[in-house]
């Protein structure tokens, strides 16, 4: 039987995450965050002094590529699967701002994306999946059986991105979070290799007034009924 796949895609904050690991937990599916696979690229090239703090990536990065290993594991202690940058688990140092800042050159770059889409599509190759990101129902996983788009009010997203900044880094104001999604969005919408864009058949959900259970309970009644149809 063909491996059930779950994709959301949406812009930055947009609560995608939380929602994809609450349906994960519940159909105990792999759960796939590919922004932070991204991230933890973005952090390699940081330490490696690969990319400058004006979102410059130098030409050097084709050399290390081969070097970078992404995946997920389970610390030996918790019950999820994080990202691990070269066997090391990078879950936090990923979660900056200036990761958020500089993960832009990095995501848009082809090399990048052909490598880490490779690396989504061979896990579902092998499992069913809840996978989130921004091109999952468009490029990733264009024949998932079941995709939503999910959308929250800049504004609204900023301030959930801003309440999480402020339990590790109170400097931050809220207007630069704010422009950061604005850019962040800008950015993704606007790249020429696989752009921000709602998948067809999606199902959209705005999650801007609508609490997590609820957002959940929504979600489930569409997998359910799509499931019916999968049986
Ligand atoms: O979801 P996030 O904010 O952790 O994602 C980090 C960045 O990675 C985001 O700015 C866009 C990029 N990204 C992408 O281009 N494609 C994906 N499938 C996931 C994330």
């Amino acid at each position: 039987m063909k491996n059930i796949i779950i994709s959301l895609d949406g812009h930055s904050a947009c609560g995608k995450s939380t929602l994809a690991k609450m349906i994960s937990d519940h159909l105990s599916y792999v759960y796939i965050d590919t922004g932070a696979m991204y991230r933890a690229i973005t952090l390699y090239f940081i330490k490696n002094n690969l990319i400058d703090q004006d979102n410059n990536l130098s030409k050097d990065f084709i050399n290390h590529v081969d070097n970078i290993h992404i995946d997920f594991a389970k610390k030996s202690n918790e019950e999820k699967f994080t990202v691990r940058l070269n066997g090391v688990f990078v879950e936090k140092e990923i979660r900056t701002l200036e990761i958020s800042k500089l993960v832009s050159s990095v995501s848009k770059n082809q090399i990048i994306r052909s490598k880490l889409i490779k690396l989504q599509q061979s896990y579902g190759a092998e499992n069913n999946l809840v996978i989130d990101g921004r091109d999952i129902g468009t490029v990733v996983f264009p024949y998932a059986q079941i995709k939503f788009w999910i959308t929250a009010s800049e504004k609204i997203r900023a301030q959930r991105r801003y309440l999480e900044f402020q339990k590790t880094n109170s400097d931050i104001t809220f207007k630069e979070v704010l422009e950061d999604i604005k850019r962040r969005d800008n950015e993704d919408e606007n790249r020429t290799i696989s752009p921000l864009i709602k998948p067809d058949n999606a199902m959209e959900i705005d999650n801007s007034y609508l609490s997590i259970e609820k957002t959940f309970q929504t979600a489930l009644t569409h997998i359910n009924e799509m499931m019916k149809d999968e049986r």
